[in-house]
């Protein structure tokens, strides 16, 4: 198994592809799986910028606790570990630093 079969969830093999946007541009991704692995398969690691330092924040729980994937998904706050990639997603990363929330 390679590493890119690792992120993709049981079942997701040789799934539909599909395309959303993120940031503004097309990534083609397999439908089913979660935003998080399907971006993270395509080598985006950044999902957000952290509020203090301004660093980039990628997933890290998977499993819906830790928040660290937080991102916009068609204009609202999502867990990109925990949102089913279907076709017509918009996916943008958030800057806490201009839009805080109880997020960190
Ligand atoms: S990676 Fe922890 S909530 Fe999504």
């Amino acid at each position: 198994m390679s590493s890119d079969d690792a992120m993709h969830l049981r079942g997701a093999s040789g799934a539909q592809r599909v395309e959303l946007i993120y940031d503004g541009q097309p990534v083609t991704v397999r439908a089913g799986e979660s935003v998080a692995a399907a971006l993270f398969a395509n080598g985006i690691r950044r999902l957000r910028m952290s509020p203090r330092g301004h660093g980039p924040r990628g997933m890290f729980c998977l499993m819906g606790s830790c928040q660290e994937c937080l991102v916009m998904v068609n204009g609202r706050r999502a867990l990109a570990c925990q949102t089913p990639v279907r076709a017509q997603l918009c996916v943008d990363t958030i800057d806490l630093a201009e839009h805080p929330g109880r997020h960190e």
